[in-house]
Order: structure tokens, then sequence, then C-alpha cells
């Protein structure tokens, strides 16, 4: 598999690094296609509950979409542009934000363009204290692609979305906490680490039921409350069946540690 993504496994936790480091880890099109193909991957591994994104090197998390690439693509026409730029992107900051095993992004620095929109699809962000973001497409003419006019509004309100997204301008990890964008800022040398510990404190839980609660929070988010409350139920309906909830109750009831198998 490609070069530009970084995969290794342990205690349950993926971590995958974006890997051009010389281009700040912008995201090309081979990397998009890799992060697309090592989801797939992932998701069917029972062995992982949980991945971790990060950046290689220590500049940059991602330098966003790789503009040589894909001004090449814009060149070729509208269509084209569309197809392979936009909605390459849209299809991956979309998997990662209904993937149905927690993704965390340790955000290790520079998340520009796509990459603080990778930040904004995840479902949880810690950032070094030495990360920085922007919404930096303005200052090339366009408005963001890979879902970054969406979701920022959605996490962070829209007024402070538009400021970030109409002036371009960089802004740090206080900020991103302030805004809803990161959940935590750690010391640099402490991101990796408070990932994965994040990470394992998740993975205590039945998978399916933490399946269940990404699906529910995700795709209720865009619809009414009324329509949320079905989702919620239907996943409720769905859970109730299986061994997961029975030891999960049986163990609460016993006062022991639950054993859950995802089943
Ligand atoms: N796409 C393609 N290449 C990129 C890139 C991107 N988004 N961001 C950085 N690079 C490449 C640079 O071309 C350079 O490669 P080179 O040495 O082969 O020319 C290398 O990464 C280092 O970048 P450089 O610009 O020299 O680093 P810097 O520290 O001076 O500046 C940034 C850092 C992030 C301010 C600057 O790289 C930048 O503005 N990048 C584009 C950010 C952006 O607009 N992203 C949204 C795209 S839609």
């Amino acid at each position: 598999m490609s070069t530009t993504v970084q995969c290794e496994a342990s205690g349950g936790i993926a971590i995958l690094t974006l890997n051009r480091p010389d281009k700040l880890n912008a995201i090309n099109y081979e990397m998009a296609d890799t992060l697309l193909a090592l989801m797939d991957i992932l998701e069917a591994d029972a062995a992982i509950g949980a991945v971790i994104i990060t950046g290689s090197g220590d500049k940059a998390f991602s330098a966003g979409a790789d503009i040589a690439e894909f001004s090449e693509s814009v060149r070729r026409g509208p269509a084209v542009g569309v197809r392979d730029f936009v909605r390459r992107g849209q299809s991956m900051t979309a998997r990662m934000e209904a993937f149905p095993k927690p993704i965390i992004a340790a955000v290790n620095g520079i998340a520009f363009g796509g990459g603080c929109e990778v930040t904004e699809a995840v479902h949880i962000a810690l950032a070094s204290e030495r990360a920085t973001f922007a919404k930096p497409e303005i200052k090339l003419g366009m408005p963001p692609t890979f879902g970054g006019t969406q979701r920022l509004s959605r996490l962070a309100g829209r007024k402070r979305a538009l400021e970030l997204l109409l002036t371009g301008e960089t802004f740090g990890p206080a900020r991103a906490l302030e805004m809803g964008l990161v959940n935590k800022v750690v010391p640099h040398e402490e991101l990796l680490p408070a990932a994965r510990a994040l990470a394992s404190r998740i993975l205590h839980h039945s998978p399916l039921a933490i399946a269940s609660i990404i699906a529910a929070v995700t795709r209720g988010l865009n619809v009414s409350i009324a329509e949320g409350l079905l989702v919620e139920s239907e996943q409720f309906g769905r859970m109730a069946p299986t061994n997961d909830l029975r030891e999960g109750i049986d163990a609460w009831i016993a006062r022991r540690p639950a054993v859950f198998q995802g089943t």
C-alpha cells in the first residue's frame, strides 16, 4: 500500500500517520484514497477498537489539500475538479465522521485547510500546544471543499466560523479549544500518550454501544430533534437483543466489571 499514510496497531488502537512531511503532509489524491482504503480495513478488523490520526515530522498535522495536484484538476474544468478533488475529499471526511469506531485526531502542528477539515470531521481531537489552525482557502480564491463550510459552523457557530472562513487567519490551540474544534490542549510530548490514554478509556466499553452512540450523534446532529430521537430509538432497538447490553446490566447488578464481547 502507499507510503503516504503509515498504519501501526497495538492494544486495539490503530495509529494512522499522514506521511508526506516534506510537503507538510498535504493531502494528495493518493493519501485520500489510502485513508479510505485503510478505514475499510480497520472497520473490518475486530481487533481494532479505535483510531488515532496524526502527522509525521515535527511541523505539521496537515497543511491541507495538495494545491499543486488539485490545481491541475481544476484547470481541466469544473466537472473534473469536482469529481477528482471535491468529491474525493468529501468522501474522506464523511467516512471519518461516520466511522463506527472512534477516531481521535492528535493535532501535532499545522492543521490548515484539509488538515483543519479532518480535525472538524473526526469524533474527538486533541491538540499539541504547538498546533496552529487556519481556513486559508479564501486566500486561494475558493471556498473550502472537504466539508469545511459545513462542519465548523455546526461545531463553533455560524458567526465564529464565518470570521475564520472569511479572514483565512491563523489561530492557535486555545482558540480551537474555545470554539469546540478540539477537546483538549496538551503539551507537545504528551500528545500521543494522551490520545492513546483517551482511546483506552473508550475501549473498555462495548464496541456495539460505541458504534451506536457515534451513529446516533452523527446522524442526529443534522436532522430535527424529533427525527434525532427516532434515530436514538432505532439504535437502542439494535442494542436491546445483544449480549453486550445483557452483560452490562448483569455486571452492574452483580457489582462486577463488565466484559464486553461485541456481540
Ligand atoms: N499543497 C501542496 N504542497 C504544500 C502545501 C499544500 N497545501 N502546503 C505546503 N506544501 C509544500 C510546499 O510547497 C513546500 O514544498 P517545496 O519545498 O517542495 O516547495 C513544503 O510543503 C513546505 O512548505 P512551505 O510553504 O515552504 O512551508 P512554510 O513553513 O514556509 O509555510 C504554510 C507553511 C502552511 C503557511 C504554507 O506551506 C502554506 O500556506 N501552505 C498552504 C496552506 C493552504 O492553503 N492549505 C489549503 C489548501 S486548499
